[in-house]
């Protein structure tokens, strides 16, 4: 298998999930018009991690992360966030990259479909942006923060929803989170910006 078939699979897997998913389904549709992109791959050292502790996974999203972890060495790794704002300990444990979307190795201007991956031990500062999203968890665990809502951990197959600039949160503890995040609405290829005074 190439790239190109592996990655193809990653997709396939990930429509599979939005299928199975109300929350998911509700929020978007599976874009119809996806067209490979060719992305070469960027390597990221913390990208390791979705292999060596992507937490547990739950019975619905077994297959999901297994088609993950096979696209680690194939996929255009981000981190988009700075050391100055985050820390290094968090790129360190952190990564990213866009499945599906404007910029993504499938491209759609209907939808935005990323990988995100917080080793244990994080807290991801308070940020906001646009799009509205839907993080669905794939395996391990993360307790979510947003504003005028109620902190929630979140286990396999459970989503939350983040309105347009709602500011929001995520800590780690002792597990690992790796999510599917559905992203709609204007401004998709734009990046999250850090809350000020986040904290
Ligand atoms: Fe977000």
């Amino acid at each position: 298998m190439n790239a190109r078939s592996r990655l193809a699979a990653a997709l396939d897997a990930a429509r599979d999930w939005h299928a199975n998913l109300p929350e998911a389904r509700a929020f978007c549709d599976w874009p119809d018009d996806l067209v490979w992109a060719d992305l070469p791959p960027h390597p990221l050292p913390s990208a390791a991690h979705v292999l060596s502790n992507p937490g547990a996974s739950g019975a619905g999203s077994d297959a999901l992360l297994q088609a993950l972890q096979a696209v680690v060495g194939d996929v255009e790794w981000r981190h988009t966030y700075t050391a100055e704002e985050v820390g290094q300990t968090f790129l360190d444990h952190f990564c990213w990259c866009e499945l599906a979307g404007p910029e993504g190795h499938f491209l759609t201007d209907k939808a935005r479909i990323t990988v995100g991956y917080w080793g244990p031990g994080l807290f991801y500062p308070r940020h906001q942006h646009q799009p509205e999203e839907l993080y669905t968890i794939v395996s391990g665990r993360a307790l979510f923060h947003a504003d005028g809502e109620a902190d929630i951990w979140l286990a396999p197959g459970e989503t939350r929803l983040h309105l347009s600039n709602q500011p929001h949160a995520m800590t780690t503890e002792a597990d690992p989170v790796l999510t599917l995040v559905f992203w709609r609405g204007d401004g998709l290829a734009d990046p999250p910006a850090i809350t000020p005074g986040a904290g």
